[in-house]
This record gives C-alpha cells, structure tokens and sequence, in this order.
C-alpha cells in the first residue's frame, strides 16, 4: 500500500476531518489481551512483527469486521491464526486495517493476529510513534502515535499485557528499552546480523497502547534504589545523552521524594521492579508517563545550578512528581475514552501540587499555581477554544491538552479536596482505587466514588465537567450596627462559551473570612456552599462593620466582583491572615491602577500615581520577617498578558502599547519612590550562590525583583549591576535575570552581555534556548527584526520543539511586539506556522493558538489577524490539528463547530 500522511495532499478538496463526539462512544468490539511485539531496528527502517492475542468484546454489540488504526506504515504481511491471510482478505486504508468479518471468530473464542510492518523513524518529524530524537530513537505514543508502530486498537480502553523484543545494531544503539521487567538479552551469533543484539521486556500491567515506550540509543546510565514501605528494592535508573549524567541528582532525588510521598500521603506503592526516566532532546510536551518507562524532555529532567535556574529547577522537581504519581492515576487506573483525559490530568496535577506545596512553602506554590490559572486557563476559557474540563467533541485529541483539562481539571480536585476534607478526599480515593483498578474509568466514575465513600450529593457539582466558561462571583454585602449582622448576597454568573449559550449555576465551595479593624479574624474561615444563582449569608454578632477577605485559598476557580474600597484592601494587603487572599487584595489594587493607568495614557492623560498603594508596597519590602519568597510575589507587577486579559474582561480594546506604557510608568513610580531600599535590600539579601533550597531560593527571588524594579526605572547603576552579575554569578537564576532586565531596558550593554553569555554557553543547549526566549519576549520595537535574524542562527532549528517554544513561542506570547500595528510579527508568525505545520502538526497548532483572542483587540489588528488565520486556513494540506484551532478561532461566538 502506499504510505503516509492523514490524506491526500495532492487531492484538489481534501476531505475535511470528522470531529470525535463524546456522546458516540461505545465499547470496543475486540479486546486484546497480549501483545508481543518483535522490533527490528535498522538504519533506514525499522520492521515490527506484532501478535496480538484476541477476541471479541462479551460486552459489545456482536459482528463487524474486525478494524485497526494505523497510519505512516508499509504493510507487509498479516495473519490470521498462523495463516497468511490474501490481499482480498483485508482492506488498507490510509487509516485503517479492516479484516473481513467472516473471517474472524466468533463467541469470544479467542484467536491471534499476526501484522509485520515497517515504517521510518528518522523521518518521522511529527514526534508521535517511533521517531529519532538526536542519535538515540524513542516513542510517544500519547495519545494516538502507537498506530504509527503498529495496527492496533488504539484506545485507552483496549488494556493488554506487553511483551517487546527489541533487535539492533550493537554498536550504535547498545541500550534497548520497554516497559516493565527485563526477561532476556543476547547477541545475535554471526551471518548477515553480526554486531546485532536483542534485550526482551515484559510489563506484568496489562495497559493500553498509549502507555507503551520502547527507547534504544547509545545512553548514560545513572542508578539509584529505592525501598517501599512494604520493604520491596526498586531500581531507578535515569538515563542521559553520553555526558549529561551529571544533571540528574536533583530529578532522582524528586523521584524518591515522590515515591515516598505517594506512599505517606495516599498508600500508594510503586509496582515495578525497576522504575526508568529517559531524557530525550527532542519532545512535544514536558514529559510521559509510560508505564515503569517514563521519557522526559530533557528541559524537564537535566538540571544543575550552574546552567538551570531555580525556576527550572522546581519545574524539573514538579514534572518528576507529575509523571510519577501517574503510576496509579493514569496507568494503574486509567481512561475510557479521550473525553476523560482530565481524569488522570486534572487529578494527577493536583497530586503534584501537593506534593509540591509539601516540599515547600505551601502558601507561596498556590500563588503560583493560581497566577498561572489565570493567565493561561482564564484567557482560554473566555476565547473561542473554551472547552468544558470534560469536552464534547474534538478534531484531534492533540489539541486537547490545555490549561483547561489540566489546571482548571486540577481545580476541580481541589474543590473536592476542601469540601470533602483530607478524610473525606482520601476515603474517596481508596474507593476509587478499589473499585477501578487495572480499568479504565470515567470522570462520572471518580466523582461516584467520592460522593459514594463520603454520602455527600455531588450531582450539581458534576456540572463544572460539562460547563466551560469562567464563573463571576458578584458580591455585596450589608452591616447593620443596631442587629450587629453581617449579611452577604452572593450573585453567581457565568459567560457564555461555544456551544453553550445559557449556563445552569454550579455548586461553589466559596470560603470566606471577616476581619474586624484590628485584623482579628471574626469567623475563621468559613466555606460558603452556593448553589442558587443568588445566595444571602448573615452573620450574627459583629460588633463593627468587618472588612470581607474572600475566595480565600481561591477555593474555586471563578472571578470575584466586591466594591472594596482603596482603604480595604490595602488593609488585607497588609493584614490578611489568608496568604492567597493577602497576595490577591494586592493584585486587585494592582489590577485596578493598571486599568485606570491604561485608560489614562490611551486618553492622552497624565495619570497621578497611587501614593497609599505605592507606600504599602514598601512597607512589603521593608518587612524582614515576611518570607521573601513571598514578599517577591506581593511586589511583582502584573504582566502584560494579565493587563490584557482584564481589559478584555471589562469589554475594553487591548492597546498594546498603552498596556507597556501604564505597566512601565507604575513600576518607574515604585522603583523611584523606593530606590534606597530596594537597593538595601539587594545588597543584603546574600543567598548562598549555589544553594537551591527554598531559602536560597526564595532571597534569590525576591533579590532579583529588585533589580528588576531598579533596572528598568532607567537606574544606569543598577544596569552595570545586572550586567556584572550576568558576567559573575555563579548561578543561572542570577544570570537570566540580570541578562533579562538588561535585553527588556534596550541599554546598549545588553549586546555585550548577550555575546559573553552566548560564547559562555554554546556548548549547552538548554542555556541557548534561554538566550532565544530572553530576546523573543523583548517588548521592544527592534524584537521582529531580531527574532528573524535568529531564525537563521546556526542553532535553532525548527524541528526542535524546544527551540520552536523558545524562540517563537516567546515571540508569540510578547504582547507589544507580536502585536506589533504594522502586523510584521503577524506575518511572522503565519511564516513560521507554515512550516511548522509540515513537519509537526502538534507544535504549528499550538503557535496558531496565539491568535485566538484576536477578537479582544482594536478593529485594524482585528482585521490583521484574522487575515492571517485566513491565510493559514487556506495553507495547501494543513494538518487537521492546525485546521481545528484555526476554524474554531475563527468561528463566530457562540457558535461550535457541529458534525457536517
Ligand atoms: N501524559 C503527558 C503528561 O504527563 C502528556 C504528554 C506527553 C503528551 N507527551 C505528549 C500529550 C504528546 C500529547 C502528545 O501530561
Ligand atoms: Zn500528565
């Protein structure tokens, strides 16, 4: 048959793709329940030899031809209980195998179905199935690449026991690895396949294709052990590109801090005998889960002080946890049908943050956590890919892997975590455990098992899966000083999203506290439980009117409207006992400025600068006894993505340069007001350079911030400082920072850092990619014509997602120069996506998606980029992953994309 591609790319209409509706789903007509795959690498191909042990489904409708996926192979041979099966047998489709129904056994009798097919790895730039990755080859098989490998039933419901035997040149790819326990090894005697050798793998854990992983190259190992607490030896082992293995101490002391978390916290036990991270340079997403053979983008795993700053360094702790801790929830216990990704996502995000905030400052990590929800899952969640954490309908799951399903999925364990307490929250997991284990379950499922351990109601809960859509708390509140009560109405709202005009009110867990003049808390922190559209609470003997500290935690994921006054917040700001509600009464001040500051440069006014806010601030600065990584997220400035974000709420136009005007101007009046004790406190903030704990961490933090405030309030002294520190800290934390205040202040000793940091780090790939993205996101004028000049720097390369995300990912989320008013970065980027798309569907669409809030800006950029999602859209055979984020960008409001 003739190989490759979704669809004819030469046909003059190629067929436009069918969505996926989650209300089609039904159960597979065959199961599989052994697959044994023979694996032979070779320079130019690679053959597999797949014998899959099957029957038909007791529990699906009867007959059918026998159907398998499969896309990107040369078929060679199939057969059927050991027959060769003739070419009128079977049918090929550019996706499909279908075996002839008569042929096929019936009444569950099971038989075997033999494919040999080859397909080339070294071609494969799209980075889903077999591809290589430098010198070394691997798998991605999440969600649909295992059809890439073999023809296969590739759901997540088909679970099989695997068995993988691996055959290649010795020499060139002397490790060879799959899922599970090693069973045998040898080398191949003599003849035509001398200096061959084969390893073969077997995984106990029937699972489905998409955990698969099989990894041969020629690699460093690093070994460590492991003890459960049942007293079973675990090997770890991570292995590395020849010279990385210095980079993985901090990744495998997360692994067994993970490990032994897991076990604390939720009794769950690592199940393998040996437990493998790969690290891998070229990736689409952060890392795999693959059962007992996790792969890692090598940014998400590699890590030393000198070249990682701290930030990736807490990243590379997080995604170590996150992969991990989906042993049990995603592999142990999977999903159904793609609908329910978030109910291993969603969930599995959640245990990371646990994790997390228990290694941790906890308050500071939900900060974080939060900042990131509402830059990224807010904006989606009000633009034209808004989805539900649980969709209806996809082109391509690909596109699927969103902020949505995985942080607001997060937030939606988070919810039942505080309704349902740590007791509750644990008797409802070791339910669903038990109920659902080696299966694969369902978001209805998860919630079933909670409310069933805990006998609590969760119908009207289940709602924030089908609902997209960000809620709007609108709260008011009354004191009466004769009764002495306190009386809130809580008006729930929520906007409408494609495909769902009108919303049904969701039950919201919205905690809440009252402080009285003295920062007293009056009621602790009391969860409110809203059902109805407007909720009213009184609270009985309040002796004087009490300032409201509300969402504390940020209990759910809405946005609170409350008429504070200036007075009051700076109160909270200052008095809060709730850490989250502290940072966020900050941010409401900030948010509210920044609008009227934006409102005032777009009229041509001068604005006055907010004195009291400004002297609050200082008073955050000058407090030695406040965490300082926490003082730094009090004083940082809100990007101008936020800036954007609330603008767009608040049904205004985006100017993007009044955006950069108003944010610089306010920290210019910051920075000046409190130059003197921004500079004491950098100068005696002295974390140990090359400690990475929190400590260390947090002082580097809050140390940078101030350099930041300084250096870009046109402070000459402070850009000698940052350009010192970029050539003398012995940490990339200080590095990066100090290189990104000089790259955004435009000071001509930016170029000269830029060189000496360049020549410094060439040999280190995951340091140049640092060197694009701190040029890309440059809000400068120059920044387009720069980013071209990189295009064409020796070292990028566009069939590196890494550096795809780098370079222009960090153009794209640039909001003053991407949205440049002559419409170059637009150009730009319609260029670059055109490429992109060729060679890998999965990356080109998510650059599109910069385009999607197009509707937020003035009507002369409107029209810009929607000529350029115009111009993609027409692109001669886009890839069904770019179509779809394309189609639904430009799609009217309201409206969603239906079956044809
Ligand atoms: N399941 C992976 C995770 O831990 C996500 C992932 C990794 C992925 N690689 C991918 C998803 C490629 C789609 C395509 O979150
Ligand atoms: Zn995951």
């Amino acid at each position: 048959m003739s190989k490759f591609s979704k669809f004819p790319y030469d046909a003059p209409t190629p067929p436009k793709p069918m969505p996926v509706l989650r209300a089609d789903y039904s159960p597979p007509p065959f199961l599989v329940t052994d697959t044994a795959l023979d694996v032979q690498i070779h320079d130019d191909h690679t053959r597999v030899h797949a014998t899959l042990r099957m029957k038909r489904n007791p529990a699906a409708s009867a007959g059918g031809a026998l159907t398998l996926n499969g896309e990107a192979q040369d078929l060679k041979e199939v057969r059927l209980d050991g027959r060769k099966l003739a070419a009128a047998e079977y049918e090929v489709t550019p996706e499909h195998l279908i075996v002839l129904k008569k042929l096929v056994p019936d009444g569950g009798k099971p038989f075997t179905l033999e494919i040999v097919s080859t397909h080339e790895p070294h071609k494969n730039t799209a980075l889903s199935g077999f591809y290589q990755s430098g010198d070394m080859l691997c798998t991605q098989c999440e969600a649909e690449g295992f059809r890439r490998i073999t023809y296969y039933p590739d759901r997540p419901d088909v679970l099989a026991r695997f068995r993988v035997r691996i055959e290649a040149d010795a020499a060139r790819y002397p490790v060879l690895l799959s899922n599970g326990n090693l069973i045998g090894k040898g080398r191949i005697a003599g003849g035509r396949l001398r200096g061959r050798h084969w390893v073969s793998w077997e995984d106990p854990f029937p699972k489905p294709c998409y955990l698969f992983a099989m990894v041969a190259g020629k690699l460093d190992r690093v070994p460590d052990k492991f003890v459960t607490q049942s007293g079973r030896k675990v090997l770890l082992e991570i292995y590395v590109e020849p010279g990385n293995g210095s980079q993985t101490a901090i990744a495998l002391r997360a692994l067994k801090n993970s490990m032994r978390w897991d076990e604390e916290a939720y009794g769950l036990e690592y199940d393998l005998d040996r437990f493998m991270i790969v690290a891998t340079r070229f990736f689409n997403m952060g890392a795999m889960e693959n059962k007992g053979l996790n792969i890692f983008n090598s940014d998400c795993v590699l890590a030393r002080p000198e070249t990682a700053t701290d930030g990736d360094i807490s990243f590379v702790e997080r995604v170590v946890g996150h992969e991990y801790f989906h042993n049990w929830t995603g592999n142990r216990i999977t999903c159904r049908d793609w609908f329910q990704l978030s109910l291993k996502e969603g969930l599995t995000v959640f245990r990371e943050r646990q994790f997390v905030e228990a290694m941790n400052s906890p308050a500071v990590e939900r900060v974080r956590e939060v900042r990131g929800l509402r830059i990224q899952q807010f904006a989606e969640d009000s633009g034209p890919n808004a989805h539900p954490v649980r969709p209806e309908s996809y082109l391509t799951i690909d596109n699927f892997y969103t902020s949505t399903i995985y942080q607001k999925g997060a937030e939606l364990c988070h919810m039942l975590h505080l309704m349902l307490g740590e007791t509750g929250w644990q008797r409802g997991m070791k339910l669903y455990v038990k109920r659902h284990d080696g299966s694969a379950a369902t978001c209805d499922d998860f919630v079933a098992a909670m409310s069933d351990a805990n006998r609590v109601d969760l119908d009207q809960f289940k709602l924030w899966y089908s609902q997209a859509g960000t809620p709007l708390l609108k709260v008011t509140s009354r004191y009466n000083k004769k009764k002495q009560t306190y009386a809130l109405q809580v008006r729930q709202s929520c906007p409408p999203t494609p495909g769902q005009p009108k919303k049904r009110p969701l039950h919201i867990p919205f905690a809440i506290g009252l402080l009285d003049k003295s920062g007293r808390d009056l009621i602790g922190t009391e969860i409110l439980q809203l059902r109805k559209p407007v909720e009213n609470f009184t609270f009985k003997n309040i002796e004087s009117e009490p300032i409201p500290s509300l969402l504390r935690n940020f209990s759910a994921p809405v946005r609170v409207d409350y008429a504070w006054r200036e007075s009051e917040l700076l109160f909270l700001l200052a008095h809060d006992t709730d850490s989250f509600s502290r940072f966020d009464a900050g941010q409401t001040l900030f948010n509210r400025i920044l609008l009227r500051l934006v409102a005032a440069f777009k009229a041509g006014r001068k604005p006055a600068m907010p004195e009291k806010f400004i002297a609050a601030l200082g008073a955050v600065l000058a407090d030695k006894t406040l965490d300082p990584a926490f003082a730094a997220l009090l004083l940082q400035i809100p990007g101008e993505h936020e800036i954007a974000l609330l603008l767009a709420a608040a049904g205004k136009t985006v100017d993007p340069a009044a955006v950069q005007k108003a944010r610089d101007a306010l920290r210019r009046a910051i920075a000046r007001e409190h130059r003197d004790l921004f500079w004491a406190r950098w100068r005696d903030l002295a974390p140990d350079p090359y400690g990475v704990d929190g400590k260390a961490m947090g002082a580097r933090a809050l140390k940078n911030l101030c350099l930041g405030y300084l250096g870009l309030s046109g402070d000459g002294k402070a850009l000698a400082a940052a350009a010192a520190q970029v050539r003398q800290s012995p940490n990339m934390t200080d590095q990066a920072a100090a290189l990104g205040v000089l790259v955004q202040s435009g000071d001509k000793l930016r170029i000269r850092a830029l060189m000496d940091f360049y020549a410094r780090w060439r040999e280190d790939e995951l340091v140049i990619n640092k060197w694009f993205a701190v040029q890309a996101s440059a809000g400068r004028g120059d920044t387009v014509r720069r980013v071209r000049e990189l295009l064409k720097h020796p070292d990028f390369d566009r069939a590196n997602p890494n550096k795809l995300r780098s370079l222009i990912g960090g153009f794209a989320g640039n909001l003053f120069a991407f949205h440049a008013a002559s419409g170059a970065g637009y150009r730009l980027l319609v260029e670059e996506i055109s490429k992109v798309d060729k060679l890998n569907p999965q990356m080109a669409a998510r650059l599109a998606g910069a385009f999607d809030r197009w509707r937020s800006f003035d009507p002369a950029r409107q029209k810009l980029m929607q000529a350029a999602l115009k111009e993609l859209q027409a692109v001669r055979g886009l890839s069904t992953n770019s179509y779809e984020i394309v189609t639904k960008s430009l799609a009217s409001p309201g409206r969603q994309a239906k079956r044809p």
